[in-house]
Formats: structure tokens, C-alpha cells, sequence
């Protein structure tokens, strides 16, 4: 559904896409991880024909670039940054992207009441923007790319400064739009959520992939042992293992054990193995 090939895009001195290549197929859900300032934005502005990369090439549903109409019909992008009319209400907003989007007056109802349910604000779309919770805002942010029934979905940051509820329901969602066969491009900062929702993952950095694969594969290759702490009426050791069954069971035969607890890696430890600790702003 989605194609890109070998893309960059440099700022001045700043290459804020250094060389990406990534797919996305139809009923998938792609990750797109990476620190602050890695270039997940930028990629998905390409992707969507918001910005020309310098070099590299973007094909959407394997008959066109971005640049065409017909092309950008086909996806729809809720930016990281939340773009509403505050004034207005939600119903108001949904109806001026339904304009944007050409549908007409009853396509614009219908849709909006269906994206409306989906994001559980049926009962708030008469309600101004601005009395909205910034969870509110996010779903409705979402429900305004999902009016013109695109095939390719991108969503930058979703659940950035949301409740758990909202969240939990944004999560769902994206679940659902994979189930019904849209491709879903998905950026976040959360790596137990990419672990929970993402199919494949980039990690990228320095606007470059670092490393591909499902969360299993990433965890085996990237994740480092599991640790195994194990305390004793007056002590608690820690020791690294790949393979904590055996371990446990060796260390276990030790009468004086009195807990255990297994640390496996996870999303977050491939993440900061591969991308360093230092702080990105
Ligand atoms: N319009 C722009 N002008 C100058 N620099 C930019 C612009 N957009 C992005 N950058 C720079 O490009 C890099 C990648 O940014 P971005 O794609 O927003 O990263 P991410 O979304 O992963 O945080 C950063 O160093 C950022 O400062
Ligand atoms: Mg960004």
C-alpha cells in the first residue's frame, strides 16, 4: 500500500532523512519509532506528498506518487500536532474536512456520525473544541482522517498527552482500521504501546532505519539477556541470563530462596540499547 525507496531530505546542514526505505501492506500496522528529532515526521510529511524528499521515491497503492489528487485521496494523516478549530464543535470541525475532502452534504453526515461513534463522541459532537480534554481532542483529531474511508492511515504521535481511558480506546482503534485490511503507519514514543499494537517496527535514528522486524524479532535480536533477581532472608543477587528457565531452576534448588522475579527484555530495552541514553531534546 505504501512504498518507500531510499528517500532524504536535508534542512541546511541538518539531514533529517538520511536514506529511509520501508513497505507497508494492506491489514498491517507499521511502527515508525525513534528519539526526538530522529525524522518520523518528516517521513511521514513525504509519504503523504506534504513535503518533496531531495532524492527517493514514495508509491501509494502501487499505482502512484503522493503528488497526484487521485493518489492522496487514498490516505488520510492525523499530524502530531492536533489540528482543529477550536471554536467550532466537533461536529463543525468533521463537516469542514468532509468539504476538504469533496464529500457532499449527506456523505459528510454519515460520515462524520460513524467516525464520531468510533471514537466514542457521539454524545459530545455538539460541544465546543476548546471545552475538550486534550484526549477528546486526539480522537477527534483521528476521526477526522477516517471521513473519506482511506486505505492508508497515518498517525503521528496518537496517543501524545492522553489519558490511559483515551489511550486504551485510541490502541483499539488502530486495531480495528488494521482488522478492516487499511494499512496503518503508526509513530510513538511509547514502546509497551508499539509492542501492543505494531505488527513490524522501524527503529530509526539520525534519519536512518537501525533496525527492522516484528516486537519478537527485535526483542531476540536487540533485547540482551533477562535478568533474574532472587532474594534470601538477608540478601538479593541479580544475574544475567538468555535462558532464565534453566537458570531458575538451578538457583532454585537453594533451600534459602525466598522470591524471584524475571526482568525479560523488552520493546524499551532494544530501544535504548540501540539508540543510546543520552537525553534528546
Ligand atoms: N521545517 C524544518 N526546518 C528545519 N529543520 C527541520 C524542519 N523539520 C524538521 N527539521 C529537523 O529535522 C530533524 C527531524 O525532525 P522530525 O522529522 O520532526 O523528527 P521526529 O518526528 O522523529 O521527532 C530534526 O533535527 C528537526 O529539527
Ligand atoms: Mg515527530
Amino acid at each position: 500500500m505504501l512504498r518507500i525507496r531510499n528517500i532524504h531530505k536535508s534542512y541546511g546542514r541538518v539531514k533529517a532523512v538520511d536514506g529511509v526505505s520501508l513497505h507497508v501492506e494492506n491489514g498491517e500496522v507499521l511502527g515508525l519509532l525513534g528519539p526526538n528529532g530522529a525524522g518520523k515526521s518528516t517521513t511521514i510529511s513525504i509519504a503523504v506528498g506534504l513535503i518533496l524528499p531531495d532524492s527517493g521515491e514514495v508509491v501509494v497503492g502501487g499505482v502512484g506518487s503522493p503528488s497526484e489528487p487521485a493518489v492522496r485521496a487514498m490516505m488520510g494523516l492525523a499530524p502530531q500536532a492536533v489540528a482543529l478549530y477550536d471554536d467550532l464543535t466537533a461536529a463543525e470541525n468533521l463537516d469542514c474536512f468532509g468539504r476538504l475532502y469533496g464529500l457532499d452534504r449527506s456523505a459528510r453526515r454519515s460520515a462524520a456520525a460513524s467516525a464520531l461513534e468510533r471514537v466514542g463522541l457521539s454524545d459530545r459532537a455538539r460541544d465546543r473544541v476548546k471545552a475538550y480534554s486534550g484526549g477528546m481532542k486526539r480522537r477527534l483529531n483521528l476521526a477526522t482522517v477516517l471521513l473519506h474511508n482511506p486505505r492508508l492511515v497515518l498517525l503521528d504521535e496518537p496517543t501524545a498527552g492522553v489519558d490511559p481511558q483515551s489511550r486504551s480506546a485510541i490502541i483499539e482503534m488502530v486495531r480495528s482500521l488494521r482488522d478492516e485490511g487499511r494499512a496503518v503507519v503508526y509513530t510513538t514514543h511509547y514502546m509497551e504501546e508499539a509492542q501492543r499494537v505494531c505488527d513490524r517496527i522501524e527503529i530509526v535514528d539520525h534519519g536512518r532505519v537501525i533496525a527492522s522486524g516484528s516486537p519478537d524479532e527485535l526483542i531476540g535480536l536487540h533485547g540482551g539477556a533477562s535478568v533474574i533477581t532472587i532474594q534470601t532472608a538477608d540478601s538479593e543477587s541479580r544475574f544475567e541470563t538468555d535462558d532464565p528457565v534453566s537458570e531458575l531452576t538451578l538457583r532454585l534448588r537453594d533451600p534459602g530462596v525466598m522470591g524471584v522475579r524475571i526482568d525479560r527484555p523488552d520493546l524499551e530495552s532494544v530501544f535504548l540499547r540501540l539508540t543510546g541514553r543520552s537525553l534528546r531534546d
